[in-house]
């Protein structure tokens, strides 16, 4: 076994072959059991996928050309996982929260208080430029370890324009400093800022943030929710965002039935997340307007109460994601096998179901075509899982150990 090529240098003409993988999953669309093949093998060339399908059908030529073999240890391969909600970027620890919660008081009790969002934008706040980059890069690290090599991340906990702004810039700057590609989220309606009018705060995210922030974030996403802003402020800031080219996502259906999904489906959204309230018919407009429905089992988890009805989300047609919603306040973890086998779990999916939602419809909901899946064409990105097959991960609650994770066909972890 050689090794890989250097991230570095790069190497063209470089020749990838994986052998020897018990099961690969590519996730393809249309296939039983995550489009498991068993005894397979893979071959990228220059970062990209060339080949892969049974070992034995291994064309001779691409076994002769190969300038680094992997050996997979008969261990089960999927595409890396897209982690497509997270709010990588905060100050502060919640733990003490968490634990007042578990002891009685309800999360929007604690935000009433001036804990919640508002404690993390203090902290935020607070914290040097570096050390809130150090604190984001060793999330995204511990990321990396567990098989995500896609992040997408939200800014939020700057809350005015200016400390938005300022999370925007560190998002750019993190890029410099983690293994996956990040695909940035500007989340300017999270909280209303202490003491604001309403209207004058949704005004200056329009015409000042919004602004200020077009073709440095890829998406505009809002929490249109019972105590943080309703359907109508929303969707001003989605339409002017929008015009602005920003794709659009929203927090929507976690705390209340609030019309945000059919506001979602309406706008023509590319995803909307949490959706523990969604009914029956938001989901039949989703699935029409082709907008992807996240679901957070971390959040849900942490917070109790109801759950998504993901089955039902299927069945109308849906399109649906899993993602850590890694945060201080509600999921404090960026680890996706978790969320995996909580997506079997907690929400009723196959562990075939969670690991494509995981994968596949992680990328539908960042618009990644070239990832989520493992096939020709598509981006290397993939985990070496030590365990047979992808319902290890599921069956071990999370537990399956990475052997390698590979960014566009670059190990980069271990
Ligand atoms: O996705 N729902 C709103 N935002 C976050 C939680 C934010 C927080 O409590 O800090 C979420 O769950
Ligand atoms: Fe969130």
């Amino acid at each position: 076994v050689k090794a890989l090529p250097d991230a570095a240098t790069g190497r063209s003409g470089a020749v990838l072959l994986i052998r020897n993988i018990g099961e690969l999953c590519t996730c393809a669309p249309g296939l039983p059991r995550a489009g498991a093949v068993p005894r397979a093998a893979l071959v990228a060339v220059e970062g990209a996928v060339v080949w892969c399908g049974p070992g034995a059908d291994l064309p001779g030529e691409m076994e002769r050309r190969a300038t680094t073999v992997i050996d997979a240890g008969g261990g089960c391969v999927i595409p890396g996982f897209v982690d497509a909600h997270t709010h990588l970027v905060s100050g502060g620890s919640r733990a003490a929260e968490f634990e007042a919660r578990r002891e009685g008081v309800s999360y929007e009790e604690m935000a009433r208080r001036g804990g919640g969002i508002a404690s993390t934008v203090r902290a935020t706040a607070a914290a040097s430029d570096e050390e809130l980059l150090v604190a984001a890069a060793g999330r995204a690290a511990a990321a990396l370890a567990t098989g995500t090599t896609t992040l997408e991340v939200k800014t939020g906990y700057g809350l005015e324009v200016d400390g938005e702004l300022r999370l925007l810039g560190l998002i750019e700057q993190l890029r410099g400093r983690v293994a996956q590609e990040l695909v940035a989220t500007l989340l300017p309606l999270h909280a209303l800022p202490s003491g604001r009018d309403r209207d004058a705060h949704v005004h200056a995210v329009i015409s000042h943030e919004l602004p200020a922030a077009r073709g440095r974030a890829e998406f505009c996403d809002v929490f249109c929710d019972r105590g943080a802003f309703s359907t109508d402020e929303c969707e001003r800031v989605l339409r002017a965002a929008a015009g602005l080219g920003f794709g659009l996502k929203l927090h929507g259906e976690q705390l209340d039935h609030t019309g945000a999904a059919m506001l979602a489906a309406r706008l023509g959204a590319v995803s909307v997340d949490h959706l523990e309230h969604a009914h029956r018919d938001d989901a039949a407009a989703l699935a029409s307007a082709g907008t992807v429905g996240v679901l957070l089992p971390g959040a849900n988890l942490s917070l109790g109460g109801v759950r998504p009805d993901a089955r039902m989300m299927l069945a109308a047609g849906m399109e649906l994601a899993l993602a850590t919603d890694s945060n201080p306040g509600t999921s404090q973890t960026t680890d996706m096998r978790l969320m995996v086998a909580l997506g079997v779990g907690l929400f009723g999916l196959t562990p075939a179901e969670s690991v494509v939602a995981a994968t596949r419809g992680g990328a539908a909901a960042l618009r990644r075509r070239d990832r989520g899946t493992l096939g020709a064409g598509k981006r290397c990105d993939l985990v070496i899982l030590e365990c047979e097959t992808h319902v290890d991960l599921a069956y071990r609650l999370g537990g399956v150990r990475i052997a390698r994770t590979l960014v566009g066909g670059v190990q980069r972890h271990p």
